[in-house]
């Protein structure tokens, strides 16, 4: 996996990729963190451990939104950082996106205040959450979402995009971003499945290294003014809720939480990130916020993560006002400290939280070593940024911001993202001489293509802003030309609203327009949402849309779905009716060129998909599941068929060639415990045009003695290109962790026993001895 570079590295970020110099510079940091604590008072030091939003110090309004366009009230200014001495900014005011420019004097003008007004000459250090380009920066390079990237299954694509935003969020004087997600995206239902890598923990930590890689750099040293400071995001188990709504409580074995959760947080902090934020939900009863078994024994003690740890949204006030599981705001602060949290998105109320801290401080109820733990983190994150030397970065220094170059990355990763997942009688790539009907909610617009954290939170903004690149249909009147695209939206997405809000927006031209073209694009899915209002109660795709479908396939044309969704919205009522369906995922701000490429053969899909799609709202098992979940006649007992059946696989993903697969060997017959094993598979491109493959490999232990094993697990994937004709042999090792399992005691276990190794249709087998 991409971590390899970096296997010796034994969790720290301090001595992540070091060299002599960087331990030097490590020595001395930690030196200067030392002398600053000791100078310290306990107000200077809990100011440290506060974070507000911006709009708290914003002229005009409340502190809850500020007048607009933003600009900053000196006495507000004055309290926060003279009186309270607040570490820490985020967010954007307003909730909109500022100009490269207008950050840079935002942002500067708060160093100045806090510098001015701080005898110690701390630098507050600003967040925002850039996860897919500079989300809040005006002009950014916007990439596909997580989701979409994972489809992409290209590290080194992830890497750029990434390294890209660093520069593009340094550019807009912010050294700080609330990225990657590295949740397991399992549950079709959640609002945040898109924000993630998908259903699979292997994937995640792959693609979760290499975005880190992107921020931070291969040496972690993000006082590189090109680099920042990232942060995994959500520590522990969030996407995992009973309900499959957000912020709601999850229930998770000890065992599950380490087999399935914790691998993608473990290879990023060995990686060397160097913050984190925290679950704001609840497990086995417990907020996590409030959990010191997992913020302090897990994290911090047996991860050895030496970073910074940060709440989510006020989530101190929440073990309060929501969790109750403290009876004051008071409580709440001395629960999540003592539980190991070092900052807190208050973001508003700061002097609640800073004068109680205190407060428990002084009667003991936290102790002042827990406080300088606390700080010693934020300030070695503040030093490793070299804020102290340098508190701001200026957009003169970023020409290449927005630049042609970081478009096409975004448009490359695009490309390689979309996949292919039906195409009957070869429908796909469509001529370009056809008569085309564009029609659907997502087909002219930008907002759906980019989703949510775009240009705003819930990327409601985002037509404002995105104008000068193509919808799905501005790109396909640039690739067939204007004259041979009709557009009838057929349903619209009422866009003052909820989300899932929509209407009937001339349905009955549409099925008429139909008629007369030869190929109708219906371009579905989902408009943008995150977090509480993208919760939903039904996960098959709309009523409407789903009328619009079965109206325009009645037509006998044929109709070609292109999927604009962050979640599988099930589409079995009316699959079977279609020729052709390509998923694009938010492709972002150049999916609209990208998918018409796809559509019209200019370029060959790659794209596989990061999840498992359901074929129905009570079936969204994900491909890693026991056995019983596929129950063959006559395998059991009990002979009768389980009908695991969704609609696409974990994996699946179609190409406008075809690869065979063959010779599948492992390096020995059997190996001693401890020991590696080669696999090496050959593909061939067997088509007529050039392509792209992901050679999956999957493993499954036969037999294992502490708890069921799963059907499959992803353990190695690559991606490979090849010309017609052209055959490559692919050579992957698997390591013991990628036999083991975590047993019921939440230890890792390696069983002696046979183990499969299957990749595509092949089969091989290998057995572990004593
Ligand atoms: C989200 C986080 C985000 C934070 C700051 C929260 O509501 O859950 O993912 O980083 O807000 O914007």
């Amino acid at each position: 996996m991409a971590s390899n570079i970096k296997l010796f590295v034994v969790g720290a970020f301090a001595i992540a990729g070091f060299t002599g110099n960087a331990q030097q510079n490590q020595a001395d940091i930690d030196k200067k963190v030392e002398a600053l604590i000791r100078k310290m008072s306990i107000e200077e030091k809990v100011g440290q451990m506060a974070q507000i939003t911006l709009d708290v110090i914003g002229k005009g309004g409340d502190r809850y939104s500020a007048a607009q366009p933003i600009s900053l009230d000196a006495a507000k200014m004055q309290d926060a950082f003279a009186k309270y001495h607040i570490g820490s900014v985020l967010n954007a005011a307003g909730n909109k996106a500022l100009t490269p420019q207008k950050w840079f004097e935002v942002i500067s003008e708060i160093q100045k205040t806090s510098l001015k007004t701080d005898r110690n000459k701390i630098p507050v250090i600003y967040g925002v959450d850039e996860i897919h380009g500079a989300t809040y920066t005006v002009g950014a390079t916007m990439f596909p979402q997580q989701i979409a990237q994972a489809a992409a299954r290209n590290p080194k694509m992830t890497e750029q995009g990434a390294a890209i935003t660093a520069y593009e969020t340094r550019a807009s004087n912010i050294p700080w971003n609330f990225s990657p997600v590295l949740d397991l995206g399992g549950d079709p239902r959640f609002s945040r499945m898109w924000e993630s890598f998908g259903e699979d923990p292997y994937l995640c930590s792959v693609l979760g290294v290499a975005m880190i890689n992107g921020y931070e750099g291969l040496d972690n040293d993000i006082a590189n003014p090109q680099k920042v400071a990232s942060s995994l995001k959500h520590f522990l188990g969030y996407h995992a809720t009973v309900s499959g709504k957000d912020r709601t409580p999850a229930y998770i074995s000890e065992e599950a939480l380490r087999e399935y959760h914790l691998p993608s947080f473990k290879a990023a902090v060995d990686a060397g990130a160097h913050t984190i934020m925290i679950n704001s939900g609840i497990i086995n009863g417990v907020p996590v916020h409030a959990n010191y078994n997992i913020l302090t024994k897990l994290l911090k003690e047996e991860l050895g993560f030496k970073g910074l740890v940060v709440t989510d949204w006020a989530d101190i006030e929440n073990l309060n006002r929501r969790d109750r599981i403290a009876a004051t705001p008071k409580e709440a602060i001395k629960l999540a400290i003592n539980a190991g949290i070092d900052m807190s998105m208050i973001p508003y109320q700061y002097e609640v939280f800073c004068d109680n801290l205190i407060q428990l401080v002084k009667e003991g109820g936290v102790k002042q070593e827990r406080i300088d733990d606390a700080v010693r983190r934020i300030l070695k994150v503040k030093y490793a940024l070299n804020l102290f030397d340098k508190p701001n970065t200026n957009p003169k220094d970023y020409p290449k911001f927005g630049s042609k170059e970081h478009e096409k990355a975004a448009y490359d990763m695009a490309a390689e993202a979309i996949t292919l997942l039906k195409n009957e009688g070869n429908v796909l790539p469509l001529k370009k001489n056809i008569k085309v009907l564009v029609t659907g909610p997502n087909a002219n617009s930008m907002r759906t293509l980019n989703g949510a954290w775009t240009y705003s939170w819930q990327g409601d903004k985002t037509e404002e802003f995105a104008q000068k690149y193509n919808t799905i249909l501005e790109a396909v009147q640039n690739e067939i030309g204007k004259a041979n695209v009709t557009y009838v939206p057929g349903v619209s997405y009422k866009n003052d609203g909820h989300y899932y809000d929509e209407f009937a927006d001339k349905m009955d031209e549409a099925v008429a327009a139909a008629r007369n073209a030869d190929v109708v694009l219906l371009c579905i899915g989902e408009n943008s949402y995150t977090e509480k209002p993208g919760d939903m109660n039904d996960l098959y795709l709309s009523d409407l849309q789903t009328e619009l479908a079965k109206k325009l396939t009645a037509t006998g044309k044929t109709v070609i779905l292109v999927l604009n969704e962050g979640r599988p919205r099930l589409i079995s009522k009316f699959e079977q009716e279609v020729k052709g369906i390509i998923q694009s995922y938010l492709p972002g701000n150049f999916g609209g060129d990208a998918i018409a490429d796809v559509l019209f053969g200019d370029v060959n899909p790659s794209g596989k998909l990061p999840y498992t799609y359901p074929r129905y709202p009570n079936a969204t098992i994900s491909y890693i599941h026991k056995p019983s979940e596929e129950q063959k006649k006559a395998e059991g007992v009990y002979n009768y068929e389980a009908d695991y059946n969704p609609q696409f696989q974990f994996g699946f993903g179609l190409s406008y060639t075809t690869f065979d697969y063959k010779d599948l060997k492992v390096s020995k017959p059997s190996i001693k415990k401890g020991e590696k094993i080669g696999v090496t598979v050959t593909v061939i491109n067997t088509g007529k045009v050039a392509g792209k493959e992901v050679v999956h490999l999957f493993t499954s232990d036969v037999y294992a003695s502490s708890v069921t094993p799963d059907v499959k697990r992803l353990r190695r994937f690559e991606k490979i290109e090849l010309k017609p004709g052209e055959s490559k042999t692919v050579s992957f090792e698997l390591e013991p962790k990628d036999l083991s399992y975590v047993g019921r005691d939440g230890k890792t276990i390696l069983e002696a026993g046979d183990f499969e190794v299957m990749i595509d249709k092949l089969k091989s087998t290998f057995a572990v001895s004593e």
